[in-house]
């Protein structure tokens, strides 16, 4: 008898996973889902679309909400985070302050992945200890960003996580679309960390196929990726979208200066998914879900909770305890790379040596990661601080440990901003 919960089941995402739930039935067969969100007015909206979707697909499962973390939880062998701390309105702030610096503005790379760290870490820290108190041996599943960071804080404190994002499937399917094959037969060599990673091998039937895609297939998957088809060639790998931060940083820079930040633009897509799920006529995902970047998430989690919960010992790509996987990172930092998951949670496979293009910036990126986690420690629970000096002085710290950075003078008025921007959310400023 499943019974799982979902945190921040408020979302308007969250017809998506149960979408997945219902369609996947068979993998996952849930006798119940709680919806757990502190905004109880759209949770009934989300609840009740959620049932609607149930019932069409003829699901037996019984699906309740709560605002109550405690009451909810209670029971559930596996609880899922998909929170954000804030809401749109602190994510238009984490895209844009960086931006006058001449930085990345984005909810998970640079200054504004601090910012949203900085906020999430102590709460997800605080839901993860109600739950073990509760459910000592529930899994936690997390979605919330940036899931690198969080898994890693989760980890630290010796909790049952998985850390988990869509990029990974995503690409198989897309993968699979363009080869014309079943997703289930195409394998990935994935590799690197949360948002910081690239496809090495394509799979399919245990031959690499990853030059026959580029070959044929190349300009569509840089088109999508919206960077240069040369670079793909060059690496001989396919990076995910998130690299682009990197690779064409300046540019990157220029464009979101230039254009209403992701959070305004989802801001206004919620506004009319939660008119659209008002309506009691309606009882599927509505295609305008689509806009969101969450494509399969629902798949994902329904793969990796049932490997979880049924001791499967299948591969999935997760993000998991280094462990010496990748010999030149702590065996603490956390990885995003297919790993084996079974009831013990999720152990990598080997990897072959990486070139030092990769590890270069892995090492760099997990560095800044583990100061992150540092600095967002600072404001957790049962933590004495050393006040605003040693909070400002561990922001600091990471910024200027980020590779996209790094000058002094950045990592000086960046600390500035984040702080002045977040301070009702940092326990310590
Ligand atoms: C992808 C990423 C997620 C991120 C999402 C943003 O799915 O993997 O980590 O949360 O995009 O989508 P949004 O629609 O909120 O911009
Ligand atoms: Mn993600």
């Amino acid at each position: 008898r499943i019974k799982l919960a979902v945190v921040g089941g408020g979302s308007t995402y969250t017809p998506e996973l149960i979408d997945g739930f219902a369609r996947l039935r068979d993998q996952l067969p849930l006798a119940e889902l709680v919806l757990i969100d502190p905004d109880t007015e759209r949770l009934e909206l989300v609840g009740a679309l959620a049932r609607r979707i149930f019932a069409k697909q003829g699901h037996p499962g019984r699906i309740s909400w709560t605002g109550d973390l405690d009451a909810g939880i209670d029971g559930a062998q596996a609880v899922l985070l998909q929170l954000r701390i804030g809401g749109q309105a602190a994510r238009h702030q984490d895209e844009t302050w960086p931006l006058e610096c001449g930085c990345v503005g984005q909810e998970t790379t640079g200054a504004g992945g601090l910012a949203k760290a900085l906020r999430t870490v102590p709460v997800v820290l605080d839901i993860a200890e109600r739950v073990r108190r509760r459910n000592p041996a529930a899994w936690i599943v997390d979605f919330t960003n940036p899931v690198g960071i969080v898994t890693r804080a989760l980890l630290h404190h010796g909790h049952r996580a998985v850390g988990l994002c869509n990029v990974a499937i995503g690409f198989q399917r897309t993968f699979a679309a363009l080869l014309d094959v079943d997703p289930g037969q195409v394998e990935l060599e994935h590799i690197g960390l949360n948002h910081l990673t690239w496809e090495r091998s394509v799979r399919v039937a245990g031959q690499d196929v990853l030059p026959e895609l580029l070959t044929a297939h190349g300009d569509a998957l840089a088109d999508r990726l919206r960077m240069p088809r040369t670079l793909l060639d060059h690496l001989g790998a396919i990076p995910s979208y998130y690299l682009r931060y990197y690779y064409q940083h300046d540019a990157v820079v220029r464009e979101l200066r230039d254009q209403p930040s992701r959070a305004a633009e989802v801001a206004a897509i919620e506004r009319q998914l939660l008119t659209l799920y008002g309506d009691p006529a309606l009882d599927e995902k509505p295609e305008l879900l689509s806009r969101r970047g969450g494509a399969y998430y629902s798949e994902a989690a329904v793969a990796l909770t049932s490997s979880l919960l049924g001791d499967t010992g299948d591969t999935q790509i997760v993000n998991t305890r280094n462990n010496g996987t990748l010999p030149f990172l702590p065996d603490d930092a956390v990885i995003e790379v297919p790993a084996t998951v079974d009831a013990t949670g999720a152990a990598p496979l080997p990897v072959r040596p990486l070139e030092p293009h990769y590890a270069g910036l892995i090492a760099h990126v997990t560095a800044y990661e583990q100061l992150a986690l540092d600095a967002a420690l600072l404001g957790s629970n049962g933590r004495k601080t050393g006040g605003r000096a040693e909070g400002r002085r561990a922001v600091f710290s990471a910024l200027l440990a980020h590779p996209l950075i790094s000058q002094l003078d950045h990592a000086e008025r960046l600390t500035d901003e984040l702080i002045a921007h977040n301070r009702e959310h940092l326990t310590w400023a």
